[in-house]
């Protein structure tokens, strides 16, 4: 049997064991690697290391050396920005575990950050260790690894304050047992939470000085973003077991071009104004409109990825909501997608779509 999605720290497993091999640097108590050989996992080395995070440098610099500090790292962005993905490759290369995780919600309760009860034998035994349930924040303080902590600024703010004595006192007290668990020496927390969701649950101030905040960014040029979704399409390919189909890059530029116009409501040239739909049109979701695409031209086109494979799946992105980005989605494509010449074939597939 092959786990669908392994974890980074599986994917990754040789890459790690060469950067550990050759890391020669001091290593913050608890940590696998020096934070120096974390940033290089994250943005690659030009050889084996593959990049995985496609950004500013300093920005990981400084994700990286605040987890080696008492305080915690909040990543915060729009949508698709990579987030999710950093925490999970940060708690990969640090403590060789990505799977602490808690994802917050509007139902996360206090036990998802603290610890619950295994009720048939809390009633048969009583209050015990055994039959107390950690939660994987008590046991990333246990084993003095890094805990995640998913869409932070969703859950409840009362849950959210729980964090604050772990986070402060590094100690988890059990009531129940008159004991605690204290946090060893790796232990820290990555949070992420969604700028779009500002307002919702916006963290209490007490809980925001725990937290070092890094605002990941949307990729700064079209470069980069297609240099971003190539690398990965043809990652999530290679996983997915997707029939070769050769790397489109014009495909690849068409979507990227069509999406930051859109975000940015302004055609690439500067000159024409565009309205935006109501979706965040995001670098991951080029990444899936592509990886789609290829599954189609792979299993039911002729192994060419062609505008047609991409097509419904642009539409599908944009149209989010069916009345008012359907309007904006029509007039782009009459007034931006018609008029180029190259992207004929493409405005055919579209106005089908
Ligand atoms: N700057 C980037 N570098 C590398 N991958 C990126 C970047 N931006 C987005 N991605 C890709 O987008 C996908 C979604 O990112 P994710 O971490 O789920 O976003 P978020 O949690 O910010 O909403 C991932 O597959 C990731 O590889
Ligand atoms: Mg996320």
């Amino acid at each position: 049997m092959t786990a669908l999605r392994p974890h980074a720290e599986q994917q990754y497993a040789d890459e790690l064991a060469e950067l550990a091999a050759t890391d020669d640097r001091p290593r913050p108590p608890g940590w696998r690697l020096s934070p120096q050989a974390v940033v290089t996992y994250l943005l690659g080395d030009g050889a084996n290391i593959t990049p995985k995070y496609v950004g500013p440098r300093r920005l990981m610099e400084i994700a990286v050396s605040t987890l080696a500090t008492d305080r915690a790292l909040l990543l915060l962005g729009v949508p698709g920005t990579a987030k999710t993905w950093v925490s999970e490759h940060l708690a990969a290369a640090i403590s060789g575990d990505s799977t602490l995780l808690v994802q917050g919600t509007a139902g996360t309760a206090e036990e998802a950050i603290r610890y619950g009860w295994n009720y048939a034998r809390l009633l048969s035994e009583g209050p015990s260790p055994a039959a107390l349930v950690p939660s994987p924040v008590m046991r990333a303080m246990e084993t003095g690894a890094i805990a995640r902590v998913e869409e932070l600024t969703r859950v409840p703010s009362d849950v959210q304050d729980t964090l604050i004595t772990i986070l402060s006192e590094k100690t988890l007290p059990v009531p129940e047992l008159t004991s605690e668990v204290q946090a060893q020496r790796g232990f820290n927390i990555i949070a992420t939470a969604n700028d779009r969701d500002r307002g919702v649950n916006e963290l209490s101030s007490a809980l925001r000085r725990r937290f070092n905040t890094v605002v990941l960014p949307v990729p700064a040029s079209a470069e980069e973003e297609v240099d971003i979704v190539t690398r990965r399409v043809a990652q999530l390919g290679r996983s997915l077991d997707l029939p070769e189909v050769p790397a489109a890059v014009e495909e690849i530029r068409r979507v990227v071009t069509i999406f930051r116009e859109l975000r940015t409501g302004l055609t690439e040239d500067g000159r024409t104004k565009l309205k935006s739909p109501t979706g965040t049109l995001s670098t991951a979701e080029a990444i899936s409109v592509l990886t789609n695409g290829l599954a189609l031209a792979a299993h039911f086109g002729d192994g060419v990825l062609r505008p047609g494979d991409v097509a419904a799946g642009i539409v599908g992105a944009v149209i989010k909501d069916p009345v008012s980005d359907a309007v904006v989605w029509r007039e782009y494509l009459e007034t931006v997608v018609r008029e180029r010449e190259e992207w004929r074939p493409f405005y055919r597939a579209a106005r089908d779509a």
